[in-house]
């Protein structure tokens, strides 16, 4: 599945809106960093890789437009324009990893001038979108080691392509098991309060002619008490040290679920997922979202008004439920907290 989720067009950015998937393929067009960020606010642009790439393109339009050849203003301006992106979403690293990356490249050279950084930024978001797609073909590779022909697997929310500048992460493995010739079949969880995996992951895989079967997500314990499961796979938004892996909310619940019914749980995601700064899942900070994301769907109310809610975005699933973490070095396996810096660090 190759799909241009998101692309820079010289001075502006071009994503799918993926609030209006499945029923209307749609492209938005940002030439502004406050556009953009509203855009990843409400989820037009989505998925932690995606989000990695909005946000490097996002610096170039906040560049985009700076008038002077002062560096200590254009320092400040990135500065400003960073922090402007970085306060859209917390949960998701990767925007952060790409943030740091394009203020890296300003740090690093401070006596060229103006339009000369501009050069360089724009080579590193570039950068950074190939390596996307490039580290999401190689995880879909390792991971699709672990796909069986005739098997029977479990997803959330969308990892796909539409997560990813394309291919994506958990779908990747099964894209590239598809390419090596294996059929297998796959659940989507309908991933409430948005739908992403009745919305987004369902179309993929569809378009993809990979035989998808949508449940809703209350019906997970059943299907692998019933079904021969043979694995999960979901990506990430923030990995740990010590593997704790936050994804969309209900991804915990199947890793519970998944240790009781005695099925594989797999994380897949590259290594701008991981936070080597924190040690375990507690300090991954949770976006709590709206109430009426949960009131209502698609403008119908489906509570009452005044009900209070509780909507966090993600949870976080121990290392303990997680079999191995594939990425693009290989498939990491426990104990993790050795294995992540052996493989990130060298260690
Ligand atoms: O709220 P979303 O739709 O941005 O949440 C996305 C997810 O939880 C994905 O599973 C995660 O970002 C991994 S994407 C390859």
């Amino acid at each position: 599945m190759s799909i241009s989720t998101i692309v820079w067009k010289k001075d502006h950015v071009r994503l799918i809106d993926q609030t209006k998937l499945p029923h209307e393929l749609v492209y938005l067009d940002c030439y502004d960093v406050e556009p953009l960020c509203d855009a990843i606010k409400r989820l037009s642009v989505r998925g932690a890789p995606a989000l990695g790439v909005a946000a490097g393109f996002g610096v170039l339009l906040g560049i985009k437009d700076f008038t002077g050849h002062d560096r200590h203003l254009f320092n400040a301006h990135i500065e400003q324009v960073c922090a402007q992106i970085g306060a859209s979403r917390p949960t998701a690293v990767n925007l952060f990893y790409a943030l740091d990356r394009m203020q890296m490249v300003v740090e690093k050279h401070p006596h060229e001038d103006v339009p000369a950084v501009c050069r360089l930024l724009e080579k590193e978001a570039m950068a950074m979108f190939k390596e996307d797609q490039q580290v999401c073909r190689q995880m879909g590779n390792f991971g699709a080691k672990l796909i069986r022909k005739g098997g029977t697997y479990i997803t959330v929310c969308n990892a796909g392509a539409l997560a990813t500048s394309d291919y994506g992460t958990a779908l990747g493995v099964f894209y590239s098991a598809q390419a090596e010739g294996k059929d297998f079949k796959v659940f989507s969880l309908e991933t409430r309060p948005l739908l992403q995996g009745a919305r987004l992951t369902v179309w993929e895989l569809m378009q993809s002619k990979i035989d998808v079967t949508l449940i809703c997500d209350n019906m997970a314990a059943s299907v692998m008490k019933n079904q021969k499961i043979d694995g999960i796979f979901a990506g990430a938004d923030r990995i740990a040290s010590n593997g704790d892996a936050a994804n969309k909310i209900g991804t915990y619940m199947l890793a519970v679920l998944a240790k009781y019914h005695k099925v594989p749980f797999y994380i897949v995601a590259p290594e701008s997922t991981f936070d080597l700064s924190i040690k375990s899942g507690e300090q991954i900070p949770i976006e709590q979202r709206g109430a009426d994301e949960v009131r209502s769907f698609g403008g119908c109310k489906t509570a009452p008004d005044k009900v209070k809610v509780f909507n966090p975005a993600f949870d976080v699933t121990d290392h303990g439920l997680i079999k191995g973490i594939v990425t693009e070095k290989g498939i990491i396996t426990p104990p993790f907290k050795t294995n992540i810096k052996r493989a990130f660090l060298n260690g």
